[in-house]
């Protein structure tokens, strides 16, 4: 088991690495239930030296967590009352664009909980000896995360559901005669499933979840009022405008309003004074490649294909991601949602196109031939 961090603090346990003899049960003469504690166990020292990892500039209570008032009122106040008596919390699904803060919500309740954390992924739990391992090792009241959960195999979904819904997983050890049926009650806990794919959930799964939220894009100055915390932690001295720049070059993302600090105080630091205004915080950008609105490299590449070559669509996104050069995941996850948002793009049922906001962003005259060019406008 491994688990890395890249620049922006984001934490994830990467794909466990129980023993490969390909067999559920008798290869090498170990049964599910040895692999299970097997597998636990690496998992719990994966999840300590998980804790260990820095933190550093996410927020650690909900008042501390910026934006997306909704959710936190409503998830709050369900902590609250579960506290009060004496339960333990629904389960919990958190979907939206990377970056907004699903990881970290998740997090701040098994804190206000009181609650450990054991924190794993959808990839992780490859084999149903795996998450019987994790779950069976789960003391009452845990809060066990499961990020990407859309990328879950069926096999290991069903698991889920007993233990989701009563606490408990059925499964079977040894093989022909010696088969039987073993029924492992659990303990109480809470499910939190993270994911950028709602809509990959089946819906089993997702019917099991008594709390579902949608995070959405940070405005400007949600996002201002990110980095000037961050900033605090940091050490960066920056004022309001700066702030503000870098916000608004954000894609609606605090993770990215974190990132753009980083790369903003260097910058300032070698060019400057270490301090930060609007104009240090604009250039500094620009010489990132990310433009007035917060487009970045890829999201240009992205509407210039789709303008450019593809004259404003429709285009499919198997084509398009296949003229970039970039993974269609991506593509999905990470470039349209925000395009989408600022209605630059319109996804119709004949393919992806661009709308008259994203030609004019380009600089570029709208395409208007036929029946296709108008739909452009919408
Ligand atoms: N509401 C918030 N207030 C302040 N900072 C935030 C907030 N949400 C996120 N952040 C910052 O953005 C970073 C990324 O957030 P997080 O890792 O929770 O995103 P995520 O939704 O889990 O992303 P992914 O889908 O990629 O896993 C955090 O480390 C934190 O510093
Ligand atoms: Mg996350």
């Amino acid at each position: 088991m491994a688990s890395r961090s890249d620049e922006n603090g984001r934490e994830r346990i990467v794909q466990a690495n129980p023993p490969d003899d390909g067999a559920e049960t008798g290869a090498g003469g170990r049964s599910l239930e040895d692999q299970a504690l097997e597998i636990a166990a690496q998992n719990r020292s994966s999840v300590e030296s998980e804790s260990r990892m820095s933190q550093d500039l996410r927020p650690r209570e909900f008042r501390e967590y910026v934006g997306q008032k909704p959710v936190v009122d409503s998830i709050s106040i369900a902590v609250m009352a579960s506290r009060q008596r004496g339960d333990t919390l629904d389960h919990a699904l958190f979907h939206g664009p990377p970056g907004l803060g699903k990881t970290t919500i998740a997090h701040i309740i098994a804190r206000e909980l009181d609650s450990q954390l054991i924190h794993t992924s959808g990839p992780a739990l490859e084999r149903p000896a795996d998450v019987v391992g994790l779950l069976s090792n789960l003391k009452a009241g845990d809060v066990l995360f499961i990020d990407e959960i859309h990328r879950l195999s069926h096999a290991v979904e069903e698991y889920l559901y007993s233990a989701m819904e009563d606490f408990r997983v059925d499964f079977m050890t040894g093989s022909g005669a010696f088969a039987k049926s073993i029924n492992l009650p659990l303990q109480p806990f809470t499910l939190i499933g993270s994911t950028t794919r709602a809509g990959m959930l089946s819906a089993p799964l997702r019917e099991r979840f008594g709390l579902a939220y949608h995070l959405d894009f940070y405005s400007t100055e949600e996002l201002a009022q990110v980095v000037t915390r961050s900033s605090g932690i940091l050490k960066v001295e920056i004022d309001k405008d700066g702030a503000l720049e870098i916000a608004k070059r954000s894609r609606g993302t605090p993770r990215i309003s974190n990132r753009l600090l980083r790369r903003v105080r260097d910058f300032s630091e070698v060019r400057h004074d270490g301090r930060v205004n609007q104009s240090i915080a604009s250039v500094a950008l620009e010489i990132e490649g990310v433009d007035s609105l917060g487009l970045d490299r890829l999201d240009r590449l992205y509407l210039t294909t789709l303008s450019k070559n593809y004259n404003g669509g429709p285009a499919g996104i198997q084509a398009l991601a296949a003229t970039i050069n970039e993974d269609q995941q991506t593509l999905e996850d990470v470039v349209e949602p925000f395009l989408l948002k600022i209605g630059f793009i319109v996804r119709t049922p004949q393919g992806r196109r661009t709308t008259l906001e994203g030609f004019e962003h380009l600089g570029l005259p709208p395409r208007l031939n036929g029946p296709a060019g108008q739909g452009t406008l919408l």
